[in-house]
């Protein structure tokens, strides 16, 4: 190491995908890693910042494939930055903005606007535009233009593709541009007029349900559909038992498909609607007990990708409607890392394939996210320590909204410092800016 750093973080265990080691990491000025080894803090100078790491996992930083950061149109709910603000507090320094603002991401003028808007963030922001205009299903989107200006990942989230020739016919672009297709596995005539999972609970609240069925009858097609193209498609928030053992027989198969889950399907139950409190109202919505298990134990098994959080901000006014008026969505930024560690009881560096280096491959960012943590590569890291118990409050933190479901909840692993691209944005917990 020739030049002074910038930061030395001293004193942690390393968890990339390469392994885990004690390490002090070294962060030079041109926002790169310096240095991974022992004693660089003892050997650090007085004006070189030290974060304290004693206790605490350095890791590659986080990458959230699916988060509303609800700009352009949304911004009573969230915007660009405080919905990164959010991320970088929960460990993420990459997160994927989803296309169902307003109007639409889904031609090159608003993938400008909120890459715009993304460069003024506090992490990196990737712009996934809409796979049909408007994401109302019918036409294509300009994937190409959309695609010229750096997206690699397109999705009509929200909504799911209803017809099949469409889909079909986006999978072939998508394989001409080299980008990826998500897609939210909903077929809208199954769940017409519903509000949560259609099984007992939905029947003893008198709430109209959503069946399983209406998510994986549209996997099944993909998985056809990807086999067909031979291009990939990466499933969104998938909920039901049925989904996971559909994705992981095409994966035996030889397709080339990757999906991913919400935290709240692996954390929280339909039972939790008996509340009629709206703030559990999500979509795909939360299902019995054995899908909750069955998701759990894919994650735990390690035959789906990633987590990714779904975070969805509603303003108070609109989640304080009743159950059947209000609009489906949770946060999830701040408390998926917790809620991964807490829950599925599975070694940091296993959660962090899931929530570091498996996402950040599949948005197309694998060059600069998701380590490895050595000299000469960009300084994204989160420091979590795995030990320390906290609860998190109804406020929201640092989210315009404050639509969390775990209030309450007492969770363990707490993110420490985030550096983005060398800046430290997270020190002791507390956003820097
Ligand atoms: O619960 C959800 N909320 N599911 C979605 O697919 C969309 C999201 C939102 O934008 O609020």
């Amino acid at each position: 190491m020739t030049e002074r750093p910038r930061v030395v973080i001293a004193g942690g265990t390393v968890i990339d995908a390469a392994g885990e080691r004690a390490a002090d990491v070294a962060v030079g000025r041109d926002g790169m890693i310096a240095a991974v080894e022992q004693g660089l803090a003892s050997a650090a100078g007085g004006r070189d910042r030290v974060l304290d790491a004693r206790g605490c996992v350095v890791a590659p930083g986080l990458v959230d494939l699916h988060t509303h950061l609800r700009q352009p149109g949304g911004e009573q709910a969230e915007t660009v930055e405080s919905g990164s603000r959010a991320a970088v507090l929960g460990g993420f320094c990459a997160v994927v903005a989803m296309p169902n603002t307003d109007p639409a991401i889904d031609c090159a003028a608003v993938v400008r606007e909120v890459q715009e808007l993304g460069r003024a963030a506090l992490c990196r922001v990737e712009v996934a535009g809409a796979i049909t205009v408007d994401r109302a299903g019918e036409r294509l989107a300009p994937l190409g233009e959309m695609a010229a200006l750096g997206v690699r990942l397109f999705t009509d989230d929200g909504a799911g593709v209803q017809d099949a020739a469409v889909m079909r016919r986006a999978l072939e672009y998508a394989t001409d541009l080299g980008v990826r297709l998500a897609q939210h596995c909903e077929i809208d005539s199954l769940a017409a007029g519903g509000h949560m999972h259609e099984g007992e609970w939905s029947s003893r609240l008198g709430i109209p349900g959503i069946c399983a069925e209406a998510e994986e009858i549209m996997v099944m097609r993909d998985v056809a559909l990807s086999r067909l193209t031979g291009a990939p498609v990466h499933f969104q928030h998938l909920s039901t038992a049925g989904s996971v053992a559909i994705v992981e027989a095409a994966r035996r198969s030889g397709v080339a498909v990757t999906a991913e889950v919400a935290p709240h399907h692996f954390t929280l139950t339909d039972e939790c609607c008996a509340s009629y409190d709206a703030r559990f109202k999500v979509n795909p919505p939360l299902r019995p007990r054995e899908d909750v298990a069955a998701v759990r134990a894919a994650l735990v098994r390690g035959s789906l990708d990633a987590i990714a959080t779904d975070h969805a901000p509603h303003t108070s006014d609109a989640k304080d409607r009743p159950f059947e008026e209000a609009p489906p969505g949770m946060l999830g930024l701040e408390t998926a890392l917790a809620l991964a560690l807490t829950e599925l009881k599975l070694p940091p560096a296993e959660v962090l394939a899931l929530l570091s280096w498996q996402p950040a491959a599949i948005a197309g960012i694998d060059d600069t996210h998701g380590g490895p943590v050595e000299a000469g590569r960009p300084a994204n890291l989160c420091v979590f320590d795995p030990a320390a118990h906290w609860t998190p409050d109804d406020s929201g933190g640092a989210s315009r909204s404050r639509n969390t479901p775990y209030a309450g909840r007492r969770l363990r692993g707490r993110v420490r410092h985030t550096l983005v691209a060398g800046e430290p944005v997270v020190i002791d917990g507390e956003a820097q800016r």
